[in-house]
């Protein structure tokens, strides 16, 4: 009886392990004080972190996109990163130089999403071989629950997208009026960043699709190549994730060349998680 109850013990402890979702200690330090409440302030957004060695364990790059680990063999991404010709993924470390790779076995892009259309953009991607969990490699927790979006309040995104440098010399900054990616200046890194963005009232984002979050503001929201990384929400001291960065609408701020702003739409997880169980035949559930 001793030893079958031992046995036990050390099985359920590793399950445990295995199924330990969202924990950073680094991260938690960043960002617990700050998240749910308060007005983003300027300066804070203006500026993303560089994350440092490890502090987004579930964290992977995706080519020109980024991605979440939610499971051993499952990652989550944007579906309108399905096109890009990516036969592995680079996990395990911040900075992606230094990250290991692990061969795509499929790609399951939402069967609704279509090409430049808004909406329905999610992709689950599955890998040739389950990773290795550790203190470097884990996955993010994903709930049934839909998250609070009370305009105003705070929720972080993490992704490797370019780092915004100015706009063009050619954009006129007398009037407010939309740009495109080709009218910033943006510069390249192989390093994670991080960032705090608030939610906004659904009719910030033009044309907002009922399974996305619309988040932003004056010089916060993703860069190109933050497609596919992970909007998150603290909960008991671990990072939830709550949308996938899906894309943004980007406005010039009358009188500012340093600055622009972005409505940002966000896809709502929570929507998804019987297909998430479905794609990856249960082994990905999220939380009630
Ligand atoms: C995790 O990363 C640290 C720092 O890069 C490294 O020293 C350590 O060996 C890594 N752990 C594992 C299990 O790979
Ligand atoms: C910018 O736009 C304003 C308003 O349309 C116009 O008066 C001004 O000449 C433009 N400036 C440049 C440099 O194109």
């Amino acid at each position: 009886m001793i030893f079958k109850g031992i046995f036990v013990l050390i099985f359920v402890g590793l399950i445990n392990a295995e199924k330990e979702c969202g924990k950073s200690e680094s991260a938690l330090k960043r960002y617990k004080s700050q998240i749910g409440s308060g007005k983003v302030e300027l300066s804070e957004i203006n500026q993303p972190f560089e994350a440092t060695g490890h502090d987004w364990p579930w964290m992977a790059h995706y080519m020109k996109c980024s991605s979440s680990i939610i499971g051993q063999k499952w990652l989550l991404t944007a579906a309108h990163c399905k096109d890009i010709p990516v036969a592995a993924i680079v996990y395990g470390s911040d900075d992606r130089t230094f990250g290991k790779v692990a061969e795509i076995k499929t790609k399951y892009p939402h069967p609704k999403h279509q090409n430049g259309i808004p909406g329905y953009d999610i992709m689950i991607v599955e890998l040739q071989e389950p990773l290795e969990f550790n203190e470097n490699v884990s996955q993010i927790c994903l709930s049934k629950t839909s998250f609070s979006t009370i305009p105003e309040t705070k929720s972080i995104l993490t992704g490797w997208g370019k780092l915004f440098k100015g706009l063009q010399y050619w954009v006129n900054t007398t009037f407010t009026h939309r740009i495109t990616n080709d009218d910033i200046l943006f510069e390249f890194t192989p390093i994670l960043h991080d960032k705090i963005v608030h939610f906004r009232e659904r009719e910030y984002c033009a044309d907002l699709k009922a399974d996305m979050i619309c988040a932003g503001g004056i010089g916060e929201g993703s860069t190109p190549e933050d497609s596919g990384g992970s909007m998150m929400t603290i909960i008991n001291d671990k990072f939830y994730q709550q949308g996938i960065i899906a894309g943004g609408d980007m406005f010039t701020v009358a009188g500012r060349n340093d600055i622009y702003e972005d409505h940002g739409y966000y896809t709502d997880i929570s929507q998804y998680c019987d297909w998430i169980k479905e794609m990856t035949k249960g082994d990905v559930e999220c939380e009630n």
